[in-house]
């Protein structure tokens, strides 16, 4: 049976890309940003995750707002780079699992979890961010992919509660595909941040330590908060955490928290990213 080897969560914030696309990797701003991604890198490389079920949002790249699925997977052979507007990148398209995405696609059916089904998709940075950023920049990426893509974007998004309970869901549908795949599931969006409205360039470097320290030990309060206080909290575009708690979710009650990091602002968000692995 496939086997869940870790937990990450991480922000996504598409300057990240940019930042990497024009060399800045080391620049004085950036460099103790990226850094901290390299314990993270470290533990990719030497454990060696087959598949990666990355849970994100789009951001009107491939859903546009005349129609946005609440939860979409992603069933394909392969996913090619959405081009934002920048231009295309040096990274290569993402490999699907595309056999493990349907047997995602049966069990969360049955389960009563009814996703819109992509035999075609464009990923855009709420999943090239998160792979560049503990994979690198590889000529071909050493794990297959599954995106799961959750609605944060326009009103109302799922809540907080229903992305644990996907979580749990997907734990049992990993465990009981017959093969010895080993499986990376990470939940990317946030920290803190606003893009639009009275608020916007509102950040909260406190909750967002408070997240990062708690989202392994501590996780109950968040699964039970509202969606209206998580954009009181962590700002409108900050709910995109609730997709870190699918990633949760999918974790033991007990885990370890292999490592951390936060920093704050990049662009006009408070970024970071814990790694956890199951206790027992
Ligand atoms: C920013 C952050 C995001 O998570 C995102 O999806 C888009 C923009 C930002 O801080 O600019
Ligand atoms: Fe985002």
């Amino acid at each position: 049976m496939a086997k869940l080897l870790a937990g990450l969560g991480t922000s996504h914030v598409p300057s990240i890309a940019a930042a990497l696309d024009k060399g800045m990797r080391d620049s004085d701003e950036w460099k103790p940003f990226f850094d901290g991604y390299i314990p993270s890198q470290d533990w990719m490389a030497a454990n060696k995750p087959d598949i990666a079920v990355v849970i994100f949002n789009d951001h009107g790249n491939s859903f546009f707002l005349d129609r946005i699925p609440t939860l979409a997977l992603g069933v394909s052979e392969e996913y090619p780079l959405a081009d934002e507007g920048w231009g295309p990148r040096a990274l290569p398209a993402f490999p699907g699992a595309a056999d493990f995405a349907w047997h995602l696609a049966d069990e969360m059916v049955e389960h009563h979890f009814d996703p819109l089904i992509c035999r075609e998709l464009e990923v855009d940075h709420g999943m090239q961010v998160p792979m560049e950023l503990v994979f690198g920049r590889p000529e071909a990426w050493p794990v297959k992919v599954v995106p799961i893509l959750i609605n944060t974007i326009q009103y109302p998004i799922p809540t907080p509660r229903r992305m644990w309970d996907l979580g749990r869901l997907l734990r049992r549908a990993i465990e009981s595909y017959p093969g010895d795949e080993r499986v990376l599931v990470m939940g990317t969006g946030g920290l803190s941040h606003q893009l639009q409205g009275a608020r916007a360039g509102f950040m909260n470097p406190k909750a967002d330590r408070d997240w990062i320290a708690n989202i392994g030990p501590n996780p109950d309060r968040y699964r039970d908060m509202t969606r209206e206080a998580y954009v009181e909290e962590f700002g409108s575009e900050g709910a995109e955490l609730i997709m870190w708690l699918v990633m949760r979710g999918c974790m033991d009650a007990d885990v370890n928290t292999l490592h951390s990091h936060y920093f704050a602002p990049a662009s006009m968000t408070g970024a970071g990213m814990v790694l956890l692995e199951n206790a027992a």
